[in-house]
């Protein structure tokens, strides 16, 4: 086989992973569901979600991408089961329609670290922000060209190779950015009237959990871990057989609830204190923000940076997930890694576009209820990732023989496993009858 390139230092594994998981999803999705999802009971059952399907699903998946050593769909034919390599070609899919409103929403990162790049957001009132925000993202050209834009830094990226491209650039970021998350946290409570913010956060009203809670809850655990689409398989075929994919999983659960929670930390509380409504649902993060900034001493130059910050998390975000792609055609196709970067690029650029019209020009536009934005998000979150998920899990502990993947695990009895029986009987019996049930509650609404 061809030389594929391997992730070189097991803090660059690390940090490739964690740089594919934390995102928009932490920062954007994860509060804006928290507030049109009742606060803390989504919250809870998030975490819930995480512990009995994300930990084990993940280490499934990056075990499964080890084992097989290519692309999400050549892996399983690598161990032996072409037929499965349809699982694979879903995932690819699924990143296509992913990419379709991410570019999207990445564009308006650019958009904001331009606008604090020229200190627009001095002396907006919440009311300001709001509209700027509804102008911007409705307009018919001006959100294409940044995703557009974004697209086109992804597509470079990712056509320099795992190695040089995926690593390097998400390796400094993620300690900066914790940084700056606590700090605009800590303006966050200390503003006036906070505190209904943090009860809004973290004191669960049970009887505001319903089948379409859990079910976006369940999405957003998928959604945030980048889970249950290959994204992680493909990864993982880049991870050396000594690394502790145990300890891997956990580091990197670890970093995305604390970035999550963190960000719904600066949020909550400013949302409150401002007055403003918390089930506002996408642009919540882009109308708070930029005014507890405002109420920073400081605060412009702040901005510039976290928003610089948050464009770059989001990179090695969009780099996984074109990853996906790029890989698939390379491997399967027989296609140069740059070429299969821009062919994969080209081919999403309709998808984009429309996602992009469909808040504005095209919202007349309705799939199942949806917008073509929001139908994107939930047709990938809520249908394919479980799915792939549930199936994942049926590969790994069903089919694939408990030895080998022990083996593989523990590199043949080198590595000590912590969790391996706790672990295969998630895998074996939790997590899929939990996705099962969980799936099949909406269509009993
Ligand atoms: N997890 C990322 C975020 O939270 C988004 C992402 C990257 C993703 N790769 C993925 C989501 C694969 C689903 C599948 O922003």
């Amino acid at each position: 086989m061809e030389n594929r390139g391997n992730f070189a230092t097991k803090l660059g594994i690390i940090a490739a992973v964690a740089g594919s998981a934390v995102g928009l999803g932490n920062i954007w999705r994860f509060p804006y569901l928290l507030g049109q999802n009742g606060g803390a009971a989504f919250f809870l059952v998030y975490l819930l979600c995480v512990v009995l399907m994300g930990i084990p699903v993940m280490m499934a998946e990056m075990s499964l991408g080890r084992m097989g050593g290519r692309n999400a769909s050549g892996a399983f034919k690598a161990l032996g089961r072409p037929k499965w390599s349809l699982l694979g070609k879903m995932g690819v899919l699924c990143a296509f329609l992913i990419l379709g409103f991410y570019y999207v929403v990445a564009g308006w990162t650019l958009e904001y670290t331009f606008q604090a790049i020229k200190f627009d957001f001095i002396g907006q009132t919440p009311g300001d922000l709001a509209d700027s925000f509804a102008a911007f993202s409705t307009h018919n050209i001006r959100p294409i060209v940044t995703a557009v834009a974004f697209m086109i830094i992804t597509c470079l990226v990712v056509s320099f190779g795992v190695k040089k491209g995926i690593e390097n650039s998400s390796r400094m970021l993620m300690p900066i950015l914790f940084i700056f998350i606590i700090v605009l946290a800590i303006r966050s409570v200390t503003l006036p009237g906070a505190m209904e913010g943090l009860k809004f956060l973290f004191k669960p009203d049970f009887g505001k959990i319903t089948a379409d809670v859990v079910l976006s809850a369940m999405g957003q655990a998928f959604f945030s871990l980048s889970i249950g689409m290959g994204c992680l398989l493909t990864y993982g075929s880049y991870v050396k057989k000594d690394v502790n994919l145990e300890n891997t999983t956990f580091q990197v659960v670890t970093i995305d609830s604390l970035v999550a929670v963190l960000a719904a930390i600066a949020i909550f509380p400013a949302v409150f204190s401002m007055g403003l409504d918390p089930g506002q649902g996408p642009q919540l993060v882009f109308v708070t923000l930029p005014h507890v900034f405002n109420q920073m001493p400081g605060g412009s130059i702040f901005a510039i940076i976290f928003f610089l910050l948050l464009v770059v998390t989001t990179l090695t975000s969009t780099i996984s997930l074109l990853e996906v792609v790029t890989a698939y055609f390379g491997e399967e196709f027989n296609m140069k890694r740059g070429k299969a970067a821009v062919v994969a690029s080209l081919i999403n650029v309709p998808l984009v576009v429309l996602a992009s019209l469909s808040l504005g020009q095209l919202g007349h536009i309705q799939l199942f209820h949806c917008n073509i934005f929001d139908f994107l998000d939930k047709i990938t979150s809520q249908i394919f990732m479980p799915l792939g998920g549930l199936l994942i899990c049926i590969f790994v502990g069903w089919i694939l023989p408990g030895k080998d993947l022990h083996e593989s695990l523990s590199n043949k009895g080198k590595i000590k496993l912590r969790i391996w029986s706790v672990f295969y009987f998630l895998v074996r019996y939790v997590s899929p009858v939990v996705i099962l049930l969980i799936f099949l509650g909406q269509f009993l609404r």
